[in-house]
């Protein structure tokens, strides 16, 4: 069975309380919370106070998605507001090896986020050191984007190089995830599907979420 992990990006943000309590209720694994600057994406969304409240409003797990520059900076912020999973990106990280000691050292699982347009092939070198890969299936820093096919070759490749190595690393799949193409995304190897518009848009969300987990 997938891990589904709604991404509040696309939640009310008015009524944050009452959309937690959803997610709480449903069979919803994990909260995605989409940190952005601004800088490493031309958007901002939200960050620390944010998540310490939601961090207050569910037991799930609370996956951070850093989409901001020298997020070796805010690692220990981050997870005094409560993630309990911790993902940088790539592009955005000289010393990659460094950040992902870091985040591991602070007690949260790591991740690495990886653009459309970069290699799986780049992570040959660090993908012992991660807990996760999610890979973008969208430009990040919007909700509510068209799913890149050409993802469903990046997770097939990294399947293989994770059991090629014998890792337990999950791959996450992030932007444009829908029940049409959810099932193709599980079958190429993802372990982890990110679902803001399909899940917060739908007439049911509940029902939405126990549908994705049902694939
Ligand atoms: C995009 C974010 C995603 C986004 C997904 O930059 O990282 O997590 O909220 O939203 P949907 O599922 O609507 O594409
Ligand atoms: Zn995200």
């Amino acid at each position: 069975m997938p891990i589904i992990a709604p991404s509040l990006l696309s939640a009310d943000f008015l009524n944050l309380q009452k959309d937690c309590a959803m997610l709480n209720e449903s069979q919803a694994d994990w909260f995605h919370l989409d940190v952005m600057d601004g800088r490493f994406v031309p958007n901002i969304s939200f960050g620390l106070p944010v998540i310490e409240h939601i961090r207050k409003a569910t037991t799930k797990i609370c996956d951070v998605h850093l989409m901001i520059e020298e997020p070796g900076l805010y690692a220990e912020a981050f997870k005094k507001a409560g993630a309990d999973v911790l993902t940088v990106h790539i592009e955005a990280c000289t010393h990659l090896h460094r950040n992902l000691q870091q985040i591991k050292s602070l007690g949260m699982r790591a991740g690495i986020a990886v653009n459309p347009h970069t290699p799986v092939h780049l992570l040959s070198d660090i993908l012992q050191e991660a807990d996760l890969v999610c890979l973008m299936s969208v430009n990040p820093g919007f909700g509510g984007q068209q799913f890149i096919p050409h993802t469903i070759d990046k997770i097939k490749t990294l399947k293989k190089m994770i059991q090629d190595k014998n890792l337990a690393t999950l791959i996450e799949i992030d932007g444009g995830v829908t029940l049409d193409n959810a099932p193709a995304i599980l079958k190429a190897g993802a372990d982890v599907l990110v679902a803001g518009n399909t899940v917060f848009k739908s007439a049911d969300p509940i029902a939405t979420i126990a549908a994705l987990k049902a694939l």
